[in-house]
């Protein structure tokens, strides 16, 4: 599984780029505006930070033309950018004619199976399945998750399916039961998965043990 982070904190990305397994970031306009810098050098800045990653930045036009002309822009900023789509009408002919560019695609705001099949007719490269914001309407998110998984695989698309909207820990193990391909979330929510209280108290016992022995590596 893919391990991005969902932010437009610099500081953040930096964080998680420290540790060796991001793979990727993702941004949306709201995560952007929360920087209160410019979308282009906010975006470059996290290019830079994570230079082998995947980063997806979002057009935010909502009529095809100037879609397009959104998408060029932006992809043309980094060799690294995934243009990040709405899944709309004039957001999937967006995809097939970015796809048939050979421009790397990522349709956001997918919440059902049937929206991920038109986002993989399309050749989308990534297909973000938002979860947190479903399961805040006290329903099951990742139905749909397991859905596009499997409806990918079925039919032989080369779409990734990238769990999104994540709200806690278990959305990630759910995502790997699910066979995702992505998880993007918080930075809060990356940390978590480090933590086990078994884990801190081991390390504890293991390092008192040691200590009371008065053992050393280096002298
Ligand atoms: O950025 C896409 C998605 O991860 C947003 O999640 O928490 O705003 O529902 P959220």
């Amino acid at each position: 599984m893919k391990l991005f982070v969902d932010t437009g904190d610099i500081e953040e990305v930096k964080k998680a780029a420290s540790w060796g397994i991001l793979d990727g970031v993702t941004t949306n306009p709201t995560l952007i505006a929360k920087t209160g810098k410019g979308f282009k050098e906010t975006v470059l800045k996290i290019c830079e930070a994570v230079p082998n990653g995947e980063i997806s930045a979002e057009v935010v036009a909502t009529d095809y033309d100037t879609m397009l002309k959104e998408a060029l822009e932006v992809s043309s900023w980094h060799p690294n950018i995934v243009v990040k789509v709405p899944l709309i009408e004039p957001g999937i002919s967006l995809v097939k004619t970015l796809s048939d560019k050979g421009i790397k695609t990522n349709v956001t705001l997918v919440f059902t199976v049937s929206q991920a099949l038109l986002a993989a007719k399309a050749g989308a490269t990534f297909i973000s399945n938002f979860v947190g914001r479903v399961d805040d309407l006290s329903e099951d998110g990742m139905l749909a998750v397991a859905d596009s998984v499997e409806m990918v695989r079925t039919y032989g698309f080369k779409s990734q399916i990238l769990v999104a909207s994540v709200r806690h820990p278990l959305h990630v193990v759910q995502g790997v039961q699910a066979g995702a391909h992505i998880a993007t979330m918080p930075l809060k929510i990356l940390e978590m998965l480090f933590k086990h209280p078994l884990t801190d108290a081991g390390l504890k016992r293991f390092l008192d043990d040691w200590n009371a022995a008065g053992l050393h590596i280096l002298e």
